[in-house]
């Protein structure tokens, strides 16, 4: 099943195993990226899709440090030479398939990372809980965002649309929209991040306007059939909270249909997660959401993946920290191999220990 090729709008892949995209902060100056993260790509390219680590659209859409942009010209060429490695990656066959996870990073930001050391900006003027790291590494306390004024938000959905058309330059086989884990479309989505009483804010209708407003901007550029949207309708990250998740990622669920999205991607319950109403799984958005569902979070093993996909509410299963220790992580699953263990402290930032040197399975025999 997990071996099984799937048609995921306009793409067919060669299986149902998708790179979950995890920053790395190993971009280089000008959060340009690099050779050394075209070989990472590279190494995982046996995955029937890989989604690119998030990467901000604009130098205020940033909030983390060494995290990669797609808003400059050197930016898209380095972004060029991952997708050119990509697509040439498996010698004779055809390569991988690789789609950049587009990103506003809105209050999960501090001053030494915005243009002109100005506040990070959101929906509402409510800071998340925590710190975050500045520019020299030192970790400061997130501070009141800045909420948007009405009209500066048409702006930031351009911000989107370019980035898009950057991502279309620079190779890419399509984009995701980072719709999860307490970043800016998030912070619109949910009731606890979002106060607003304009447009924006308030009804369903109105928290998922600006999803709908990017996700429209997108398909301009990309077609509906090559872009996908991620969701974590139970995620508490970030200082995220919603008094009623069913009905906004109902709402948004509805909405990418209507929109004929080619995939819809959400993150599962982790136990710690506390959901008003219980946990939001595939079964959920299976009858809103008639094309491709990626589900992601928690799987460690090809039963677990297979017991998901047999129950047809998801159609393709998502790895993260599992495709960070194993690069031919596809071919360990189909043999029941045994699985690296992966190392959190290379997680953020370094260099390729705990990044590229992770063995395969021919390695560990040779
Ligand atoms: C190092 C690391 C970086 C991550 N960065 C991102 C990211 O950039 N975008 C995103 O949507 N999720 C990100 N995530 C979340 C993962 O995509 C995934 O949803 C989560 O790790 C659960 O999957 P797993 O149990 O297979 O690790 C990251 C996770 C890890 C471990």
């Amino acid at each position: 099943m997990l071996f099984d090729p799937v048609k995921v709008g306009a793409a067919t892949l060669p299986n149902r195993i998708v790179m979950a995209p995890m920053t790395r902060s190993r971009a280089g100056a000008g959060f340009v990226p690099t050779d050394l993260m075209a070989k990472y790509y590279v190494q995982r390219a046996s995955a029937g899709l890989i989604v690119t680590e998030a990467t901000q659209i604009s130098p205020q859409g940033m909030g983390y440090v060494h995290t990669p942009g797609i808003h400059t010209k050197e930016q898209v060429a380095g972004w060029k030479k991952v997708t050119d490695a990509v697509h040439k990656a498996a010698n004779g066959k055809p390569g991988g398939r690789i789609f950049l996870q587009l990103w506003h990073v809105g209050r999960i930001s501090n001053r030494t990372l915005q243009p002109n050391n100005e506040l990070p900006v959101a929906p509402s003027a409510i800071a998340p809980e925590g710190q975050s790291m500045a520019l020299d590494y030192s970790m400061v306390n997130y501070e009141a965002p800045r909420a948007l004024e009405t009209h500066e938000i048409a702006g930031i959905v351009e911000d989107y649309r370019q980035a898009a058309d950057n991502a279309k330059e620079a190779g890419f086989d399509g984009v995701e929209i980072h719709g999860a884990n307490g970043y800016l479309v998030d912070q619109f989505l949910r009731d606890g991040s979002n106060q607003r009483t304009d447009r924006y804010g308030g009804s369903v209708e109105n928290r998922g306007r600006f999803l709908v407003e990017v996700a429209e901007a997108v398909i301009g550029v990309w077609g509906a059939d090559r872009v996908g949207v991620r969701l974590s309708p139970n995620g508490a990250f970030n200082s995220m909270h919603d008094s009623n998740p069913r009905a906004i990622f109902g709402h948004v669920a509805k909405e990418l249909q209507r929109l004929n999205l080619a995939y819809l991607h959400f993150v599962r319950a982790m136990p710690s997660d506390d959901v008003p109403g219980g946990p939001i799984d595939a079964d959920f958005f299976r009858p809103l959401f008639k094309n491709a569902i990626i589900s992601a979070g928690g799987f460690t093993d090809k039963a677990q993946a297979e017991a998901a996909l047999k129950t047809g509410n998801a159609d393709l299963i998502a790895f993260a920290s599992l495709f960070i220790s194993n690069p031919d992580l596809p071919a360990r699953l189909q043999q029941n191999a045994p699985l690296n263990p992966a190392d959190r402290a290379t997680f953020y930032g370094g260099d390729a220990k705990g990044y590229t040197d992770y063995p395969t399975l021919e390695a560990a025999v040779a």
